[in-house]
This record gives structure tokens, sequence and C-alpha cells, in this order.
């Protein structure tokens, strides 16, 4: 049978869902009523959602929560997460009670920059391309006044340009870098309407400069794109304190060793690129989770958080640890270009109340949050893994899943519940607990 279609986008939802029922899913009854559950009955806010994407024929829920009890340069914070994985808001929300009484999370943002590409081919003296250089920035500023006017009166704009040559790595190729200040928001459209711009004025630029020759007129415009790789739009997030008051652990951990075992597991993930994926990985349980709660883009954060992590040469570790003098001192340095405004962010029903409960913040407050919710997530997962491993605090977490798995009612899940409070959770323990029962 073949399964292609036409003219799918255009069919209504229950048309595409009956053409899906019947196509793919063996003509299956109970598929339809089950997507219907998640429609929203609010006609106007799931025309919103459908705009998100195409061919949309349901809403996919995802867990909405929150971390409490975080102090982020003296304010205090409850911090929305959205993420699928027993144990990561939970782990938030530890490591921000634990430094509650520990002085809290500091920030600084050190910088705010973005970044945007046109790609160019070009044959003739690049000597002569780079001495008419200034001539072209104050053509590619005036011809996008209209864009950027708006953007100004913000305090953004257009903060410099660079010209690259890539002509010893492929024949005849430059490229346009240019800097942006985008404040609020992310930017993305802002800075690819300025590089369309750009590519245009290139073109004619070429064309009119009088210090070409015929062939230096014709100019290739390979794309024009930002890039997501951002690593001057940096924030710094860290917590410190005197070995002493880090307390003891659980099995007898007294303070020194687990701040020595701490600090050498975040060495390992500076060392090993093997560790560092796991590592940042959990870093960005906790990021993501805020990202996708604020309505921004989480796969833009996540390529140019990795990129970041690779900056000398080889993947590691985003947090680095220090134990001097008696302080223990745990940081984090990260790139984020999120935005406050515009996007998803004011569309999305839950984004816009994220964003509120964040007291409604600037992107940089929002960005200093986000690497907060990273630092902190990091924190848990190593405190257990140096202490009582993960799995007793993950599986305890995942009990719940293990027993909505297993269609557990809700009496079973009390009484298991506390059963499993001091006993290692697995499947097949629980399934052996609710078949004796
Ligand atoms: C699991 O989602 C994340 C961890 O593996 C992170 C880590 O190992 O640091 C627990």
């Amino acid at each position: 049978m073949d399964k292609s279609i036409s003219g799918f986008s255009k069919l209504s939802k229950l048309d595409k869902i009956q053409w899906l029922v019947d196509t793919f899913l063996g003509g299956d009854g109970t598929v339809l009523p089950e997507l219907e559950k998640y429609w929203i009955d609010d006609v106007d806010q799931q025309r919103i959602l459908d705009g998100f994407s195409e061919n949309t024929i349901t809403n996919y829920p995802m867990p909405f929560g929150v971390a409490p009890n975080f102090i982020i340069d003296g304010e205090q914070y409850c911090i929305p997460m959205v993420i699928e994985e027993s144990s990561v808001v939970a782990a938030a929300s530890a490591a921000a009670k634990f430094w509650l009484s520990r002085g809290g999370f500091k920030t600084q943002i050190l910088g705010t920059k973005k970044i945007g590409q046109v790609h160019l081919k070009w044959s003739g003296n690049s000597k002569k391309l780079f001495g008419a250089f200034d001539d072209l920035k104050t053509k590619l500023i005036d011809d996008t006044k209209d864009i950027t006017c708006r953007m100004e009166k913000r305090g953004g704009g257009i903060l410099g340009f660079e010209l690259i040559d890539f002509t010893e790595k492929e024949a005849d190729l430059y490229q346009l870098r240019v800097y942006f200040e985008t404040c609020d928001s992310m930017g993305a459209n802002f800075i690819n309407s300025c590089l369309e711009a750009f590519a245009r004025s290139i073109e004619l630029w070429c064309l009119q400069y009088e210090g070409f020759s015929e062939k230096e007129r014709d100019v290739l415009i390979v794309m024009s794109i930002l890039s997501n790789y951002t690593p001057e739009c940096l924030v710094r997030a860290e917590v410190s304190c005197p070995v002493s008051e880090l307390g003891d652990f659980t099995g007898g951990i007294t303070s020194e060793v687990f701040a020595e075992k701490f600090r050498t597991a975040v060495k390992i993930a500076e060392i090993d690129p093997y560790r560092a994926t796991t590592h940042n990985k959990g870093i960005y349980n906790g990021i993501d989770a805020v990202v996708i709660a604020t309505g921004n883009d989480f796969r833009a954060i996540e390529a140019c958080g990795h990129t970041y992590a690779s900056k000398n040469g080889q993947y590691a570790s985003l947090s680095h640890c220090t134990v001097n003098d008696g302080i223990f001192r745990f940081w984090i340095d990260l790139p984020l270009a999120v935005g406050t405004v515009g996007g998803l962010t004011s569309l999305h029903p839950i984004s816009k109340i994220s964003l509120r409960l964040l007291g409604d913040p600037t992107a940089q407050t929002l960005m200093k949050v986000i690497a907060v919710a990273g630092l902190a997530q990091n924190f848990g997962a190593l405190r257990s893994l140096v202490t009582t491993g993960i799995q007793q605090g993950h599986m305890k977490m995942h009990l719940l899943n293990i027993l909505n798995h297993l269609g557990a009612d809700e009496a079973q899940i009390a009484t298991a519940v506390s059963h499993f409070d001091d006993k290692v959770v697995s499947f097949s323990a629980v399934r052996e607990y609710l078949e004796a029962k």
C-alpha cells in the first residue's frame, strides 16, 4: 500500500487523524478519542498553539513543575521547569535548599553580544576588498536603518562588522560577521532580517564600487543566517562557602572528603569527554527545563553550549570547582541567547506564567536564572554521585512511573511508596511487591 499523500496540510485536523489511523494505525478506533482528550476547549487558545507548528493533530503534554527556595543575588526565586525526567526538579529544589542557608547563588553577566553571518564568494584582490571595507560598512548601516531604528530605541542594534577571509580553506570564500545587541529579545528575526538586507546591499555595492574591476563586481551570496554560537553572550553563576560549612553527608562522609570527591568529579569531566558529555547532559537537564518553560529555543541553547564546551579543542565540562584555602567554589560560565519578549514567550500561555513567576525578567535576569538552574542541577547530580550514588534518589522518583506502568491504583501506590521508603527500587521489586499484595 502506498502511504504517501499530497495536500495533507490542507486536511482538517479530524481528517488528518482519520488518514493516519487508516494508513498507519490499522483503523484503530481508540486513537482519535485519545488524541482528542488533549485538545483544549478554548478554541482561540488551541488555534494559537496550532499556529506554532504545522500539521498539528493534538497537544503533547509535558509536566510543568517548579523548584522553590532559590536565592539568586539576594533575591528569592521559584523556578519553573518543564521536563519529563524523574528527579530533575527534585534535585534542583534540593540544591536550592542546600545553598539557601549558605549564601545562595551569585551571578554575573559577562556579555550579551549576538552574532550573524553573511557567507559570500568573491574572486578578486582581497587587499582591495579589505581596503574598501569601511566604505561597505557605512552602506550596510545606512541600508538597514529602517530595520535597526526600533531596536536602537530599545538600546540595541548593530555593534560592529568583521570581514573574514576563508580563501585558504575554500576558494573565494569570505564571511561578513556582524555583532548585535538585541536587548530583551532573542533576536533571531531581527538578526536574520538585517543579514538578508546586508546581502542585498553587498551585491549592489560590489556593482557600484569605483575601485573594482569588471570581474570584482560579481559576488555570489551563499547564505545569510545568525550564528547560534554566542560565546560572548555569557553568564556566570556560582556558589561558594567554607568547606567546613558544607556539613556532613550520608554514609559518614565528612565535608572535607565530600569537597575533595566533588572537586575530583568535576575535574574528571574537565579531562575526559566521555564523562564531560554526561556531566553536561545533567547541566542541560536543568537548563532546558527552564528554557522550555519560558518559551525559548532549547535546541539553540544546547547547540551553543556544546560548542562552547569544546572551545579549547576538546569537549569538556561546562562547570568548574576549586577547593582552595578551605573555600569550596563551584561555578559555570554559560553562553545563553534567550529572550523575554517576542517569539513564543508571550504567545504560549504557560510561558507567560513562567515569566510572571520570575517577576517578568529582562533577558539578562533570565540568563542568570537559567545558568543557576544548570549549576544547581549539576550540584545535585554530583552530590548524589559522590555520596549515595544516583540510583537511590532517581529510582525513588521513578517509582511512580513504575507503579503507573504496572497499573497500580491509588491505594496500592500509597502503600508501595511507604513500603519502598527504605528499600531499593527496581522494576522487578515493585512488580513482586504488587503481585504479593
Ligand atoms: C541524568 O539525566 C543526568 C546525570 O547522569 C548527570 C551526571 O551524571 O552528572 C545524573
